[in-house]
């Protein structure tokens, strides 16, 4: 028998057998600890600027999640939060002061124009919202302290989409700092760097996860604008957890087929409802009749898995067939492997006034779809079954 060396208390503790430094492991570890051990104070110093001092700061199975996202995006560097809004959020506050002025393309996130309307202003940062497919409108509403132009594309929800190109000649020409939403475009479908886009943003949550299962948000851009922003997330303290980080790595490893199946699905279901006598009208990008197609085509090589509709009927039309949808999950978010629908109204543009949506085209007929990756022909039965439900009269339960 093996004779004890140390107490039970401690071999509790440091009792298992280190793992093999040769024989690598092929999935990432995850480093679930929030500090690491230096020899002495000197590397202790060292270690500040390196991923293996203190989680806040960064960690190795963070730094793995964040380098495949900087090379999908095919920039230097990126950094992960803990949502796709405090990605956003810490950016702007790395990035601007008191005094500086936004220019945002006026159809985007909720969430976003909420933080713009009515938390920037009271630190004395404006924002003009302008029409988002009207470049001339983008360049009047700059002024001598304009710092930023924000754009998201394709938007959420009416799918519009921006033109990448001469959107980024627009913030070079004026010197400001251009970052782009860019999570219904996926790093699959699109690369807005390419065209000279500063900062490319995704809720992580979504596409990039892509099995429901995580919050969490990236930011990708050159090292001299990632800096500031990898601070400022220490000093807010707003970064991933680990965990996280591993189950996002694990999702990107898909991010490519999935994605694939995606946009082939969500074409076809965009067609499948574009000929729907119950369907007003369709948006997605990769539909003939969208407005901004052939910039769609040009710069993203798929439509991408949303769609948005809206029904020949009420509020509450759209939210009837919403209910009778037994494939599509109701619920709010997007990007997984299962659909989903929602109502933009009630959801993703909820926490902003009636008279912004309005202002956005964001209606109470329209029905958002996130499109999975089972069977299509499953998908648009349930479609074709859900649709009844426009026009037909609400049951009223007796007794
Ligand atoms: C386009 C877009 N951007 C940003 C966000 C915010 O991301 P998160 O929920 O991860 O904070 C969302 C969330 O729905 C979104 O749809």
């Amino acid at each position: 028998m093996k004779r004890h060396t140390r107490r039970l208390e401690t071999a509790a503790v440091h009792g298992a057998a280190d793992l093999e430094k040769k024989n690598g492991p092929v999935g990432t570890p995850i480093y679930q600890t929030s500090t690491f051990e230096v020899t002495d104070n000197d590397e202790q110093q060292r270690v500040t600027t390196t991923d293996r001092y203190y989680t806040r700061w960064g960690n190795p199975t963070n730094t793995v999640a964040e380098q495949a996202v900087a090379a999908l995006e095919g920039v230097e560097s990126a950094r992960t939060f803990a949502s796709g809004m405090g990605a956003i959020t810490t950016t702007i506050l790395a990035l601007l002061k008191t005094g500086d002025h936004i220019v945002a393309q006026r159809d985007i996130y909720g969430g976003v124009t909420k933080f713009f309307s009515q938390w920037l202003p009271r630190l004395g940062i404006e924002t003009t919202f302008v029409d988002t497919n009207d470049y001339e409108q983008y360049a009047r509403a700059i002024r001598p302290n304009t710092r930023l132009l924000y754009l998201e594309s394709p938007t959420n929800p009416a799918l519009r989409v921006v033109d990448l190109k001469k959107a980024a000649a627009l913030a070079r020409q004026h010197k400001l700092i251009s970052m782009i939403d860019s999570t219904f475009g996926t790093p699959i479908n699109q690369h807005p760097a390419e065209y000279g886009i500063d900062l490319v943003m995704h809720s992580g949550t979504k596409y990039l996860s892509g099995h429901a299962d995580l919050t969490c948000g990236v930011v990708a851009g050159r090292h001299e604008l990632m800096e500031p922003i990898h601070e400022t997330r220490t000093t807010l303290g707003n970064c991933m957890d680990p965990h996280a980080s591993w189950l996002l790595i694990r999702g990107l490893k898909t991010l490519a087929v999935r994605v694939a199946r995606q946009n082939e699905n969500a074409l076809r279901v965009a067609e499948f409802l574009e000929q729907h006598a119950k369907v007003r009208r369709v948006h997605y990008p990769f539909l003939k009749s969208h407005p901004q197609h052939a910039i769609a085509r040009q710069q993203m090589s798929g439509g991408g898995g949303m769609v948005t509709f809206e029904v020949e009927g009420t509020g509450e039309d759209a939210r009837r067939v919403s209910e009778a949808m037994r494939l599509f999950t109701l619920a709010t978010s997007l990007g997984g492997v299962e659909s989903l629908v929602s109502i933009p109204v009630l959801t993703s543009h909820a926490m902003i006034s009636a008279e912004q949506r309005e202002k956005m085209g964001v209606t109470e007929q329209m029905v958002r779809l996130s499109v999975g990756i089972e069977s299509c022909d499953d998908l648009i039965e349930d479609l074709e079954r859900a649709l009844q439900a426009v026009g037909a009269r609400a049951t009223v339960q007796v007794g």
